[in-house]
């Protein structure tokens, strides 16, 4: 199985519309160090195509849909996302492509460390050498 988490935020929600909280090390498992956002996607675009080797993050989508292949070099799960409070938690050493973005369509990621390029796994053969290695 594809070790992945589902989070529900905390939704405060009344006639004015909904607010949703997410506290690092309490709602998260880690504290934040990065935020970055994707929009701007068309529909068949394929992004990602990497694994990270320590990096931990949590991604949502704040506004429409998009789905996220997952990949532990054993077994491939696709997880559709779209919640504005529901996040997808993964941890390092997973491959990841996401795609099937909706119109409109915004992704957050709250990341665990700051850019790294040198943590990134950008081809797929490496990253399952990485894996077998590694777990
Ligand atoms: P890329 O890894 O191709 O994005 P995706 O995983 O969505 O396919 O990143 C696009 C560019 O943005 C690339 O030049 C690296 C840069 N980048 C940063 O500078 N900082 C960041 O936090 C991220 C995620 C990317």
């Amino acid at each position: 199985m594809v070790e992945y988490k589902l989070v529900d935020f905390r939704t405060f929600g009344d006639n004015r519309g909904n607010l949703v909280t997410i506290e690092a090390e309490q709602d998260i498992p880690f504290k934040v160090n990065r935020v970055y956002y994707i929009y701007g996607s068309e529909k068949e675009i394929v992004r990602g195509k990497h694994a990270h080797k320590e990096l931990e993050q949590v991604i949502f989508c704040a506004s429409g849909s998009c789905d996220f292949i997952l990949d532990d070099g054993k077994e491939r799960v696709t997880v559709h996302l779209d919640k504005p409070n529901q996040g997808l938690y993964i941890k390092n050493n997973i491959w990841r492509e996401f795609t099937n973005f909706s119109e409109g369509c915004v992704v957050m990621v709250l990341a665990s460390n700051h850019y790294d390029e040198a943590d990134y796994i950008r081809n797929y053969d490496d990253f399952l050498k990485f894996a077998k290695e590694n777990y």
